[in-house]
């Protein structure tokens, strides 16, 4: 299946660029202004005592800078930096080796953390708490556990759902902070300092054009930079003006709101197929023929908040704005 204009996965052609893209300091670093004062503080504090920062969870929807901050805790406290993923760990002795590799002060980043397998998680509980891991060795009535010590590390959680993390696991995260969609000016600015970095010509109403179509998320603004970029290049003498923003989405089909052909479809599923009355997430799932944890997960989040749904304890329901938006008539639903 052809992939999202502005699906939130991590994309080949993210990948080129994203690693030049991304701020390195928490100075550079903008939006989530809460997230960055406390970091700051603990940083600070860790650092002065030389110590280990506390473990870390980030949690929020994908694309707003997970990874980024995790890159950026291990640059300002000057340490190593190694990345693994949730899927990636398949087995408790993967995890024991990756953690007995670390050294002294390194930051572990765990992407996705909430598909850590039960086995494999249970490695984790005594290497946060204690900075040890207990191995067995032997088998049948020759087995013994024995115990050994790690440097002490820190580790930096990632997921976009933190109600699917066990309690043991939540329970052994020092901080925990919530990311959250950045709003449109935040997203000007990264987009003017993005466009600085891959040295392309952008007006302050190209970059307005651009931050209120990506959907509050960095990592779409950017994306969206690098396509419109062609387009200006191409069409507009290279420069990305309003007119080529407006131009270049327009044909990415990406709306005024920042909805994709996608959200379209869900909003207007819930409009025709269902008259507006509420809908449980698997029905409307499978009425659209997408994962019900990727309407969870990815769209959802940003339709809520942008008042185009709502979640009700009988389903999820439109809105009038999702009616008007879409050009239905909107009539009170009586379910
Ligand atoms: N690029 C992606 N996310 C960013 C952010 N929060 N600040 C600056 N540049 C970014």
């Amino acid at each position: 299946m052809k992939k999202r204009m502005i699906t939130t996965d991590i994309l080949e052609d993210d990948k080129r660029t994203e690693a030049s893209l991304r701020p390195q300091s928490l100075d550079q670093y903008i939006g989530q202004e809460k997230i960055k004062e406390n970091l700051k503080i603990y940083i600070q504090a860790a650092k002065e005592r030389n110590d280990a920062l506390d473990h870390v969870l980030l949690y929020g929807p994908p694309g707003l800078g997970k990874t980024t901050l995790a890159g950026i805790i291990a640059n300002e406290m000057g340490v190593n930096l190694k990345i693994t993923s949730g899927p990636a760990i398949e087995k408790p002795g993967e995890m024991a080796a990756i953690l007995n590799n670390l050294q002294e002060g390194d930051l572990l980043f765990v992407d996705e953390i909430h598909r850590l397998n039960r086995q494999v998680e249970e490695v984790l509980y005594p290497a946060m708490e204690d900075f040890s891991i207990d191995i067995v060795i032997g088998k049948g009535a020759a087995a013994r556990s024995i115990r050994l010590n790690l440097p002490k590390f820190t580790l930096v959680g990632a997921t976009t759902r933190a109600g699917m993390l066990t309690a043991p696991l939540r329970d052994r995260f020092g901080v925990i902070h919530h990311l959250e969609f950045y709003n449109v000016e935040e997203l000007v600015t990264i987009v003017e300092r993005s466009a600085e970095v891959l040295g392309v010509e952008i007006d302050q109403e190209g970059a307005y054009e651009l931050a209120r179509r990506s959907r509050g998320t960095p990592r779409l603004a950017n994306r969206l930079l690098k396509r419109v970029r062609d387009f200006a290049q191409i069409k507009y003498n290279g420069k990305i003006t309003k007119e080529a923003a407006i131009y270049a989405l327009d044909l990415l089909e990406v709306d005024q709101y920042g909805l994709d052909m996608t959200d379209r479809q869900i909003l207007s599923t819930m409009i025709e197929k269902f008259g507006g009355k509420p809908v449980g997430l698997d029905t409307l799932a499978a009425a659209i023929g997408e994962d019900s944890g990727t309407i969870e997960e990815v769209y959802e989040p940003y339709l809520i908040k942008n008042g185009f749904l709502n979640r009700t304890p009988r389903g999820r329901m439109v809105t009038e704005l999702a009616y008007r938006h879409l050009g239905f008539d909107f009539m009170i639903q009586d379910s």
